[in-house]
């Protein structure tokens, strides 16, 4: 009957009953669906040719069918995720009303990698209190599953789902995206945070550790916009105006260099580069391409970590001359910030935010950096 992906159905579904305040669901059910089997439609092979059957339908009934069918399964479709008692369906609820700011991200469904520590799990925490639903995508899928169950238990309906990752392998984030695309057909928003730092100078680093930072933070990136922006432009197609959008978490390191951390800081530059370049392509398919600069998030465990943060490392190696406690060194640090402190997590969604709200920019690089870094 049809030769279509996993990943171009479920996309192309969610773009075709996505109605910007009321966020629906998409899933894929590879045994029976329960709804009524009268209100379903077939995909075609053709996609131009799906898009006008299913317009066609939905004029005719005023309401979406109920499931579509492919080869091997069907999409349903819903507005949230769960039913109690019954897995094969998803439900309707009520449309969800936007009240805030942060509400531009309500009903959307958003994807983070390295979203189970540190700025991605904040990243993870902040979507979901403002009513996204979020996948948590990391190489340590253990804490990525309990960060979920903690938040679902929380939230008492499934507001996260754990899904592991290696952004530096491609066939990995191509199964990743394909799980997407079985439990919520697309997504409206990419997150591309996972990121590694090893330091050291130019005249000692090994090869093999450059390397893994730039495998990391830079093809990380491209490996994880590519396979995105597949999903995201077929999901812009139907309505030609519904914009999607992917950020990644470059740093201030991408705005200037950063001694003795030269593959970092390469590796965030050109992350800047890839989303200028991404930003000018991707317009046409209604995809906004943004990159985040943050100052130091003092707060999570690469500074913080008791044993392994660098407040310790610092403090330990003499890297602070006084300073006599891990304590001084995190002073230090933040002095050297005009607004004296270093960046949250509420700094950082302020931004989201407003990269997500804004439908008038693409290809930025957007400082969070309390006045450290400044643009010219
Ligand atoms: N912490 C800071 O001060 C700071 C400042 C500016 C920018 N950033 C950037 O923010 C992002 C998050 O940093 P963080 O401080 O939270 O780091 P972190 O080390 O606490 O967390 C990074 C997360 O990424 C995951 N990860 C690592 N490699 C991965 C891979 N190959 N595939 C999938 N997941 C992988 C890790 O498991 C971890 O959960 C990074 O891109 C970092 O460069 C951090």
């Amino acid at each position: 009957m049809n030769s279509v992906s996993i990943i171009e159905a479920g996309s192309l579904l969610r773009g075709l009953t996505y109605q910007g305040t009321h966020g629906l669901f998409v899933r894929y059910f590879d045994g029976v669906f329960t709804g009524d089997p009268s209100q379903t439609i077939e995909f075609t092979k053709d996609i131009e040719e799906f898009i006008l059957l299913f317009k066609k339908y939905f004029d005719l009934n005023q309401c979406y069918p109920s499931a579509v069918l492919l080869d091997e399964g069907w999409f349903a479709f819903g507005n949230s995720y769960d039913t109690v008692g019954n897995d094969k369906q998803c439900c309707f609820s009520e449309k969800l009303k936007k009240r805030s700011r942060n509400d531009v991200v309500r009903g959307k469904i958003a994807l983070v990698t390295g979203g189970a520590q540190g700025l991605g799990e904040s990243i993870v925490r902040s979507l979901t209190e403002a009513g996204a639903f979020v996948y948590i995508a990391d190489i340590q899928i253990k804490k990525s599953e309990s960060l979920s169950k903690e938040l679902n238990h929380q939230y008492q309906q499934t507001v996260v789902l754990p899904v592991q990752v290696d952004v530096s392998n491609e066939e990995s984030v191509v199964s990743m995206m394909e799980m997407v695309a079985r439990n919520t057909g697309g997504l409206d928003l990419f997150i591309s945070n996972a990121g590694v730092l090893q330091a050291g100078s130019v005249k000692e680093m090994k090869l093999k550790d450059f390397d893994f930072v730039t495998q990391v933070d830079y093809t990380g990136y491209f490996l994880c916009a590519k396979h995105a922006a597949r999903m995201l432009s077929l999901q812009n197609k139907p309505t030609g105006k519904y914009f999607t959008d992917i950020i990644v978490v470059s740093s201030k390191s991408g705005l200037e260099g950063s001694n003795k951390n030269s593959a970092y800081a390469g590796a965030k530059f050109g992350t800047i580069g890839l989303t200028q370049s991404f930003a000018l392509e991707l317009v046409a398919d209604n995809i906004k391409v943004n990159a985040l600069c943050p100052g130091n998030f003092f707060d999570g465990p690469l500074w913080s970590d008791p044993k392994y943060g660098l407040f310790v490392q610092y403090f330990q190696t003499g890297k602070v001359p006084g300073a006599k406690s891990a304590n001084d060194v995190r002073k230090y640090y933040e002095n050297k910030v005009p607004m004296l402190r270093g960046c949250r997590s509420e700094d950082i969604m302020k931004a989201v935010f407003y990269i997500v709200e804004q439908e008038y920019e693409t290809g930025q690089a957007v400082p969070v950096t309390g006045g450290q870094v400044m643009l010219n």
